[in-house]
């Protein structure tokens, strides 16, 4: 593992978009997994700006989302492929054709899956997938358990979850959809390199769990210890609970 910390959410969020910056330079064609909550905001109006400032091509990027909510239409302004319109897409020259969510609209929610599996492969894989991560310890919307096995499917919600991210929802956790689409465990574990981000204090307890804690399919975010290709940035916030053992050997960028 390679953990650097930061000082800030700010930083964080620069140390993250150099990095992507610097994966999309090293290919011709590269392939992005992207994810989505408040942690992502930063990063992508780092690379919108970074775009704008003319060091960021994009013409070249595919995409691949994590999730989205099931029963949500890529119009509404809740779902992630809304989101990613507006925090990303419509700042960049990225190909629209060439970048993908699960459609959590689709009326055969099991072909959709599908399909999205088969997207991802026909792609060549992914080069580098962003994670966040949830409360519950889920990355994408893997809650727990979910075996590290998985694949995209259709996932339930946990309560927590749908409290989490009730904002989006008119603060109301019952508005939010109780299911969602998801790249699986196995599907993320299968990126050639993880990049998982984390900020601020409320995320310190779950961060130390995934890090540290066992790994298990009832913490998803412990799976990326698993990986050979792996980053973890993190503010000096988030990284509050990690030991004295797991602090020695970051890069802290103070
Ligand atoms: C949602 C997304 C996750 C994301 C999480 C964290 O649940 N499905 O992929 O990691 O939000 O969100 P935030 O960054 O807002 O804390």
């Amino acid at each position: 593992m390679k953990l650097i910390i930061e000082n800030d959410a700010g930083t964080a969020a620069t140390a993250a978009a150099q990095l992507i910056a610097e994966e999309i330079g090293a290919h011709d064609t590269p392939v992005l997994g992207l994810a989505t909550g408040r942690t992502m905001e930063g990063i992508y109006a780092r690379l919108a700006q970074a775009h704008e400032q003319g060091t960021l091509d994009f013409s070249c990027v595919t995409s691949f989302n994590l999730d989205e909510y099931v029963g949500l239409s890529a119009e509404d302004p809740r779902s992630y492929h809304y989101y990613m319109q507006d925090h990303l897409f419509r700042f960049v020259n990225i190909d629209l054709h060439r970048t993908h969510l699960p459609d959590g609209a689709a009326t055969d929610l099991d072909a959709e899956c599908a399909a999205y599996e088969a997207q991802i492969a026909r792609s060549g894989g992914i080069d580098l997938q962003l994670l966040g991560i949830g409360d519950t310890g889920h990355i994408g919307f893997n809650e727990p358990p979910s075996s590290f096995d998985t694949r995209t499917r259709c996932v339930e919600l946990d309560e927590a979850t749908r409290e989490q991210n009730a904002a989006m929802f008119g603060g109301d956790p019952n508005a939010v959809p109780h299911e969602a689409l998801t790249m699986g465990v196995g599907t993320i574990l299968d990126a050639r390199r993880l990049l998982l981000v984390a900020t601020g204090p409320a995320k310190a307890g779950i961060v130390a769990k995934a890090l540290e804690g066992p790994i298990t399919p009832e913490v998803s975010a412990s799976a990326i210890r698993l990986h050979k290709n792996y980053v973890v940035i993190l503010d000096e916030a988030s990284a509050a609970e990690l030991s004295p053992a797991t602090l020695a050997h970051a890069q802290r960028n103070a």
